[in-house]
């Protein structure tokens, strides 16, 4: 696959190379994006009616089988191409890299990238929704979808149940999370942009924080984004294939 020439000499040229990345970058694993439609049991509902503090404390069971069917999706998943792509590059003579992902699945992580800040948190860390303890028990992931699942009891304070350890809509990031993904936005000479739609600030806000500085952003998305006025050049493929292209010509 060709590789845009003004992408591939700015790929050439970086050295401190930061890739921000949403759904559409775990999509070829199988991981359904957020603006795909849901399937199974949450088939009408959007992630906006689950992925809230109020729908917890409405009701927490259904909303931790939602997560539990999460978990189990991601967890089956394996990195595809682009993952390991963006390790490789990352592991060539004078290259840093630094992922900032929206995802909550560890597919960049289990593709080989080790320097990964995760701005929206983790379906694999779970805490209080009392005493914020970290929860280091051991969760029994159902393995057909069900409707409503009971979570366990938080035992640091006997008050609380456990939730995902992920930022739910209306909820604050983690500020030494997201300070990382600044400064790793800041500190780059290339910012490539993977598979997100651009809507959900602040993380939506990481490419203006580039452009500012004049630290030149490429997006690879074969759908394009409401990032379009924020890009240098916008290649429209899928990441598991953009991605291993370029990481391939870097040498050509
Ligand atoms: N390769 C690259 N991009 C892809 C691919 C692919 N194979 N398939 C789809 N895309 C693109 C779509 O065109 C879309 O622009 O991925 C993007 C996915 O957008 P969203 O579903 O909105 O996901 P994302 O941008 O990560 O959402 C941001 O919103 O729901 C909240 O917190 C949640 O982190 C999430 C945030």
């Amino acid at each position: 696959m060709d590789v845009p020439a003004d992408i591939l000499e700015l790929a050439r040229g970086a050295r401190r190379v930061t890739v921000l990345t949403g759904a559409g970058a775990s999509a070829e694993s199988g991981i359904p994006t957020f603006r795909d439609a849901q399937t199974g049991l949450w088939t009408n509902l959007r992630p906006e009616d689950l992925a809230t503090p109020e729908a917890w404390y409405r009701d927490p069971p259904r909303v931790w089988a939602w997560y539990a069917w999460r978990t189990r999706i991601a967890a089956t998943c394996v990195p595809h191409a682009g993952h390991r792509a963006i390790a490789e590059w990352g592991r060539r003579d004078g290259v840093t890299m630094k992922v900032v992902t929206q995802n909550v699945d560890d597919l960049h992580e289990r593709g080989g990238s080790e320097d990964v800040a995760h701005v929206h948190g983790s379906l694999f860390r779970h805490k209080c929704d009392v005493c914020n303890a970290q929860y280091r028990g051991v969760l029994d992931l159902p393995v057909e979808q069900v409707e409503r699942l009971e979570p366990p009891d938080c035992e640091q304070c006997g008050m609380g149940r456990i939730r995902p350890d992920i930022v739910w809509f209306g909820e604050a990031l983690d500020e030494r999370v997201f300070g990382a993904a600044i400064e790793a936005v800041e500190g780059a000479d290339l910012l490539v942009v993977v598979g997100t739609s651009g809507i959900v600030y602040p993380a939506a806000g990481l490419p203006g924080v580039a452009r500012a500085q004049g630290i030149p952003v490429i997006e690879i998305n074969p759908h394009g984004s409401d990032l379009f006025d924020q890009l240098d050049h916008a290649w429209e493929v899928a990441a598991g294939k953009g991605l291993p292209a370029i990481v391939a010509a870097l040498d050509d």
